[in-house]
């Protein structure tokens, strides 16, 4: 520890500055301190973020506010805008603000893309109930394009029956959790925040994690995988892949390797969402997607359920946002329905898209080195930067200060906490490998990506010019929703809603 003295005269001088320096230091130190407690509190007092099962003590009795309903914590994203709402921002207003914490993709125009559809013809028998697997029109639509996209040289092909429309990924892994079994279900730390949610609420599988680690690039280890089936008797696997927030992906021979645990015993459940979403080095690998289709060598076999999404794969093109596909084991999984429309993946836009996306992927990260923030691993795939902030001073090295001190400046990132997936509320978050990141979207249109940017920038000089004194100061809390509190519950039939 070095303390700079300037020059002094005597040796008492000596003594009282060192013990200056040493206060100076303490009250920097508790600064910075504070700050995090603050932020973690705010955490702490959302609905949900209490910790369970750690100190039975500290589980919070007001949260069960409807008898026999206990709130399931909310996910990062609505965290992040109940903040950024408790902060000023608002629906009316959000243009003034930099939502760099978004998970989805613009809508805007795309340069070099063909124009977005922006109406379409409903005839009246589609106002007809779905029935609650899909239009069987839409279902033999997606398997033809996933046929026609990766499975050409294959003889075994998918049909209407492997296919299900479900409202949404979350609605779709929802369906898909519900019907797993008592059984042991890998996953990996960190991923979507969803499935936070989804393997809590569902009580009869039991959630094993596994960390990832940027010193292995993130990357899932398919030999210890399997040697973790074979000693504690994993039966499913569960993963985003393109991976939600570090924008790594499973590909070529690892991919065909997870795929074949399908053929031996353990069900393979990949979400796809971003499987358009891959920056290639290379002008030659543009225009491609990755999916586990592509090694799937019996489509009614093996046990690989794919989920993907419109929502991101083909925003803006397709007239059914919200719908999502998951090609299944034939018979295995019955998911909600949606009414849709047949659809095909225009590849001029998909081109174009990405590489729209990889250009804002370089300008970020440019900006950010700039900064002197430098990405570990940039992202290959999605359209997230996994930021790890622990070179920087305490406490901007917490995801969750750096995250409240950019809402001051209208900015929002989701913290990394966020992503460290804790079914049971069981581990100590605050002790999280994720605790020093904060996960940044280059989803928003570039304008947004510099505001955020010219955000952080100021963030980062103001620490650099006060110290952490003002950090911690000035947090608003967030107002208790009234539907956290309510008991009126209202559900939604989207078959119907989304004719309205
Ligand atoms: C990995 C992953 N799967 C699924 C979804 C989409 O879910 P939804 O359509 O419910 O927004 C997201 C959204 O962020 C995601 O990151």
């Amino acid at each position: 520890m070095h303390f700079h003295l300037p020059r002094v005269k005597s040796f008492t001088d000596i003594i009282e500055q060192v013990r200056d320096a040493i206060r100076h230091k303490h009250e920097k130190e508790s600064e910075a301190h504070q700050a995090s407690s603050v932020a973690e509190s705010i955490f702490r007092q959302a609905a949900g973020h209490q910790p369970k099962g750690v100190n039975p003590e500290m589980v919070n009795p007001d949260e069960e506010t409807v008898p026999g309903i206990e709130h399931p914590g909310s996910t990062g994203v609505i965290y992040c805008s109940d903040r950024a709402m408790a902060n000023g921002f608002s629906y009316a207003n959000s243009h003034e603000w930099a939502n760099l914490g978004q998970g989805a993709p613009e809508v805007g125009p795309i340069p070099d893309a063909p124009a977005r559809p922006n109406s379409i013809p409903i005839p009246v028998d589609s106002l007809e109930y779905a029935p609650t697997t899909g239009v069987k029109e839409l279902r033999e639509a997606v398997a033809n394009l996933y046929n026609d996209t990766y499975r050409k040289e294959k003889t075994s092909k998918y049909t209407y029956e492997n296919v299900c429309i479900v409202p949404g990924g979350r609605a779709g892994l929802t369906r898909v959790a519900a019907v797993i079994g008592d059984v042991y279900t890998s996953y990996q730390i960190p991923d979507y925040t969803a499935y936070d949610q989804v393997l809590s609420v569902f009580k009869r599988l039991v959630p094993v994690p596994t960390a990832l680690d940027v010193k292995s690039k993130y990357k899932l280890d398919i030999e210890q995988t399997k040697r973790d089936i074979r000693n504690q008797g994993l039966a499913v696997i569960l993963a985003s892949n393109p991976r939600n927030p570090t924008g790594q992906v499973i590909k070529g021979h690892d991919l065909k390797e997870l795929v074949a645990l399908g053929r031996e015993g353990t069900t393979v459940i990949l979400d796809e969402f971003y499987s358009w979403y891959i920056y290639p080095d290379h002008d030659s690998g543009f225009g491609k997607s990755i999916s586990s289709a592509k090694y799937i060598e019996d489509v009614n076999e093996d046990s690989v359920v794919i989920i993907d999404g419109l929502t991101k794969n083909a925003a803006g093109r397709d007239s059914s946002p919200g719908s999502c596909q998951s090609c299944s084991r034939k018979g295995a999984i019955q998911l909600g329905g949606h009414s849709g429309f047949a659809y095909a993946y225009d590849l001029n836009y998909q081109l174009a898209l990405q590489r729209h996306f990889k250009a804002k992927r370089d300008h970020v990260l440019h900006r950010l080195r700039d900064l002197g923030l430098e990405v570990d691993l940039a992202p290959t795939s999605t359209f997230y930067i996994w930021l790890n902030l622990e070179k920087l001073p305490e406490p901007l090295n917490n995801g969750l200060v750096f995250f409240e001190e950019l809402l001051k400046f209208k900015t929002i990132v989701i913290p990394g906490i966020f992503f460290d997936i804790n079914p049971a509320h069981r581990r100590n978050l605050f002790n999280s490998p994720c605790h020093h990141f904060v996960r940044i979207s280059f989803g928003p249109p570039i304008e947004d990506l510099d505001r955020g940017l010219d955000a952080i920038a100021m963030v980062l000089k103001q620490a650099k010019k006060v110290g952490p004194q003002n950090m911690g100061r000035g947090y608003v809390a967030s107002e208790s929703r009234d539907l956290d509190r309510s008991l009126t519950l209202i559900l939604l039939d989207i078959r119907k809603a989304s004719m309205a």
